[in-house]
């Protein structure tokens, strides 16, 4: 009877030890199978919202509305998707930002296709297969200033086209507006902002990032809850306002562009503005 008993027992291990095996080989594939690129990706397990006239989802806490807002103004998907994308330029400034590029795909329901704008940052007319020989650690990002490493900005030639193209229902002024706005009147730090403000400290406090995210009053690092201007990048967003995204690539911001990316050690050239397409 006790020789049964643990016969059992030992059955029973084998079994629970085959059903572990099994899973983890099964979760093992699974995680396998989600990482090759030509398998759709399991369903998001983000309840699914279903709204009857428009939904705008942004990073940034305030920039959802202002995508909403463009849309009630009379805005179109891709007017709301410019101006949401402009506001978490500058609300999540860890993430994203008008010196890199994005990719934009437009879904048409009229004649059901899709269309797809690279607005992908380029590299330099300069830039070389050789370039990162000597010094590999120059291409790197991260926290450390690499100026060789840094490419030619697609965020407001690529938003420029797409307005031109498929937007339109407001002013291209009205869509960066709302952004000007924070970047002047404050931006609050999220609870992820603080958490990178705080990872990225010593890239923060050696760097010119200092004006922004550290407080002038007590010398700390900003957290959570307190509140950032960018009152530069308003000035600039101002001129891309008035001017167009020619501002930038062939116009009165070039210059100063060129000027401080090649004193910081950068190869970008006014050419290569001019040329981004
Ligand atoms: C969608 O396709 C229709 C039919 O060709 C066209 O009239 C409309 O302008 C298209 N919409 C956009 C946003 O391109
Ligand atoms: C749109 O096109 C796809 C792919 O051709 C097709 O599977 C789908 O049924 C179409 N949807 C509509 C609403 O026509
Ligand atoms: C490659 O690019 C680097 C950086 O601009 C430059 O110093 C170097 O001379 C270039 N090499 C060639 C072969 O053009
Ligand atoms: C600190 O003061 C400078 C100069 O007045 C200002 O530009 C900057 O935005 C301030 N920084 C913060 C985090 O408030």
């Amino acid at each position: 009877m006790k020789n049964h008993t643990i016969k059992l027992f030992l059955i029973e291990c084998l079994v629970l030890f085959c059903i572990i095996v099994i899973l983890s080989f099964r979760y093992f594939t699974l995680v396998d199978v989600s990482i090759d690129p030509i398998t759709p990706l399991p369903l998001s397990s983000i309840p699914m919202g279903q709204y009857n006239n428009a939904a705008v989802v942004s990073n940034g806490e305030p920039c959802a509305r202002i995508g909403t807002d463009i849309l009630k103004n009379g805005g179109n998907s891709v007017d709301a998707a410019i101006g949401t994308l402009l506001c978490d330029s500058v609300v999540c400034p860890d993430l994203t930002g008008i010196g890199g590029g994005f990719l934009m795909t437009i879904y048409n329901r009229t004649t059901n296709t899709s269309l797809f704008i690279n607005a992908r940052e380029t590299a330099p007319g300069a830039a070389n297969y050789t370039m990162y020989d000597s010094d590999p650690t120059k291409s790197l990002t991260g926290m450390e200033i690499r100026p060789l490493a840094v490419a030619v900005p697609g965020v407001i030639r690529g938003i420029w086209v797409s307005y031109n193209l498929y937007g339109g229902g407001v002013s291209w002024a009205s869509l960066i507006k709302p952004t000007i706005q924070l970047c002047e009147e404050g931006i609050v730090v999220s609870k992820r902002l603080g958490a990178n403000i705080n990872a990225a400290r010593d890239l923060i406090l050696k760097t010119r990032l200092k004006e922004y995210f550290v407080n002038n009053h007590t010398g700390e690092l900003l957290k959570p809850g307190d509140t950032y201007t960018m009152a530069k990048l308003g000035q600039t967003l101002r001129v891309i306002a008035n001017e167009g995204a020619n501002s930038i690539y062939a116009g009165s911001l070039t210059p100063n562009l060129v000027y401080d990316l090649q004193s910081s050690g950068g190869i970008i050239t006014k050419k290569d503005f001019i040329d981004y397409s």
